[in-house]
């Protein structure tokens, strides 16, 4: 991980580089390495996060790529057509475990004395309010256990949505959150943001019921979903492992992977 700093100015050459680094911020924790290069300095310096860093781009500011090398391999064999229903569930499962890591990044800590059976140390716990996984029916199912496997505590919400195949617009015909959902941090599931009507109208509905903290868990999105979600919903992150190209005609990501629902419970 390289952090810059500079010397004697930046020259013209360095602006792109600065600018990329820019989009990410690093907590120098260790200098171990200074060297000299091309009027810069560069020090080669631990990053907070043990796994790569998120991507983001100034396009779609409320997006967070996770650029993790296996979620990149794992979501290659999601999207091959030749990947069978159990293959498809399982990697659904397991890209959601990584995309629930870095999504559970900014959970706040508060310490928590802890006694080892040596000694009271310091310990630290995650602090204020519970956490609710809310998958959209059917395909956001595929991803609770997986993201549950880091929150074993999260309650589950459901919304149940499809889209219109005509109009590709939503029609909601199932809505349960807890009870106390100004008290809750909401984690919304659904590996497809195609034209984000989807995820607009659930955002809609948990902030209705009285949610304020919404982040938005995918595997694909499509540029027209990031932004119509983020006109709707600024306030909403959206976590997913690939920005994809566009929509068809028909509504579906390219290069997308099909139909998430359809793979996930072999109904096509
Ligand atoms: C898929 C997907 C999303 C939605 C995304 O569900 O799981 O919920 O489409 O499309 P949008 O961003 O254009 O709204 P679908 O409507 O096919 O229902 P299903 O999960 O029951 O198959
Ligand atoms: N829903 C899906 O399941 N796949 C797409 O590509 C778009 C919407």
């Amino acid at each position: 991980m390289l952090v810059l700093r500079h010397h004697r100015g930046s020259p013209p050459a360095s602006t792109p580089l600065v600018q990329k680094i820019r989009q990410r911020i690093f907590v120098v924790t260790r200098v171990s390495r200074e060297a000299q290069h091309d009027g810069l300095v560069f020090f080669h310096a631990r990053e907070v996060s043990s796994f790569c860093p998120m991507d983001t781009t100034p396009a779609f500011p409320t997006l967070r790529i996770v650029s993790h090398p296996l979620v990149q391999h794992k979501l290659s064999l999601l999207r091959a057509r030749a990947t069978p229903t159990k293959i498809f569930k399982e990697l659904v499962d397991e890209i959601a475990t990584l995309i629930a890591y870095e999504a559970t990044s900014e959970l706040q800590l508060e310490s928590a004395p802890v006694e080892t059976p040596l000694e009271r140390t310091k310990g630290m716990r995650v602090s204020g309010k519970k956490l609710t996984l809310v998958p959209i029916l059917r395909a956001g199912l595929g991803m609770v256990e997986g993201v549950a496997r880091l929150v074993p505590s999260a309650r589950v919400g459901h919304i149940g949505l499809y889209r219109d195949h005509d109009t590709l617009e939503p029609v909601d015909y199932y809505f349960k959150v807890p009870g106390d959902a100004s008290e809750r941090d909401f984690f919304l599931l659904d590996p497809m943001l195609a034209t984000g009507g989807s995820a607009a109208a659930a955002v809609s509905s948990l902030k209705r019921a009285g949610a304020t903290r919404i982040r938005f868990l995918c595997l694909v999105a499509a540029p027209e979903g990031v932004r119509r979600l983020a006109d709707a919903h600024p306030d909403v992150i959206v976590y997913c492992a690939s920005l994809d190209r566009e929509l068809n005609a028909q509504g579906y990501i390219l290069p997308g992977l099909g139909d998430a629902g359809d793979r996930l419970f072999g109904t096509r």
